[in-house]
């Protein structure tokens, strides 16, 4: 069957659907593109039947985000929005909030992401206050105090180490865990263990960042030949088709309708993307600033990976 636009949604545990294709604004620092480019690409984007928008407070394009909506002629009804608070700001939950919605000249938010568990000075330095489990009960508080504002609540970049810290004081299970996740780091175990727990998963770096190399290896191009289409849209469908939720950025207008249409896949095709780590040098990060190099790294915004909770990857 030819390859069709996705519409899946998943329910989350706030009682909100979220689309299960939404698109990333996050540049990064590779192959980075200007803010107007990007306003033009999501109103593109919106406009071929995206209904999910992934931005952060770090980013710097929550304005452009927000212009982007408006333009579009999409009803905000509609559109399922993702923002994030920053490291910098988990001691002042209230004001980041509403800072990123001034910014995005918008009434609501769909989802609000603690985007990583550690705390960080003002300046960017390293601190042990607030803990994790402290930001969340100030989200919380935001939630309860705002609750037509802020949607859903949920984290970004917890593993089982940090859910079980903040699960231990939480009222509100987050709704969503955004992490890392494509072909060269699956995190079974970590999605497992979030999905029992009714939290959904969304991959960020889905198709593995910029220049992936997933996207040229022979074993996921003649997967790719096999159902003609691009690479990239084979890898997609895998995570969509075992219920993550995706965000691959793009300001190609051919690859943005790409990455929201996507072929059938079938169980052996699901079971080469689900063993595709194993191959020789295939099992580690791909984003940058998680030690996506190829020598690797392993502190992450002044937290080690034993601190994070995030597996160490070998290198063969
Ligand atoms: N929570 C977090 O800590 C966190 C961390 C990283 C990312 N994110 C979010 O996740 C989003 C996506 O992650 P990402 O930007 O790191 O990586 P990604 O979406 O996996 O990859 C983006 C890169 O792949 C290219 N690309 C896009 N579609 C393609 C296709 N079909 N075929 C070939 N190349 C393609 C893009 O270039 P073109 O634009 O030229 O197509 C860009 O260079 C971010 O934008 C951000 O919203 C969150």
């Amino acid at each position: 069957m030819a390859a069709t636009i996705c519409t899946k949604k998943f329910l989350l545990n706030s009682g909100f659907y979220m689309p299960a294709v939404g698109l990333g604004t996050w540049q990064g620092q590779v192959g980075s593109t200007a803010a107007t480019e990007m306003r033009d690409t999501i109103v593109y984007a919106l406009k071929q039947g995206y209904r999910h928008i992934d931005t952060a407070a770090v980013y710097g394009v929550e304005e452009i985000v927000g212009d982007a909506i408006r333009m579009s002629g999409v009803p905000r009804s509609e559109i399922f929005l993702v923002t994030k608070l920053h490291s910098t700001h988990h001691h002042k939950v209230e004001q980041a909030f509403k800072a990123s919605l001034a910014r995005l000249g918008l009434d609501y938010i769909d989802l609000y992401l603690m985007h990583w568990p550690q705390s960080l000075t003002e300046d960017g330095k390293h601190t042990d206050t607030p803990t994790p489990a402290e930001t969340w009960l100030a989200m919380e508080a935001l939630k309860k105090k705002y609750p037509d504002q802020v949607r859903s609540l949920g984290v970004s970049n917890f593993s089982q180490k940090t859910m079980d810290e903040l699960l231990k004081v939480a009222t509100i299970i987050p709704a969503s865990n955004q992490i890392e996740v494509h072909p060269m780091l699956p995190q079974h175990e970590l999605i497992k263990y979030l999905q029992e727990k009714g939290i959904n998963v969304t991959c960020y770096s889905p198709l593995g960042q910029y220049n992936s190399p997933i996207l040229k290896h022979p074993s996921i191009l003649a997967l790719a030949e096999k159902h003609g289409v691009a690479a990239g849209q084979v890898i997609l469908a895998w995570e969509v088709a075992k219920d993550l939720a995706v965000i691959p950025k793009s300001t190609n207008l051919k690859r943005i309708v790409e990455n929201i249409t996507y072929p059938t896949l079938d169980t052996e095709d699901i079971r080469v993307l689900d063993q595709f780590y194993k191959g020789p040098g295939l099992h580690r990060r791909l984003c940058q600033i998680n030690g996506g190099t190829p020598t690797g790294h392993d502190i992450v915004m002044g937290w080690t990976y034993e601190q994070l909770g995030w597996e160490p990857y070998t290198i063969e």
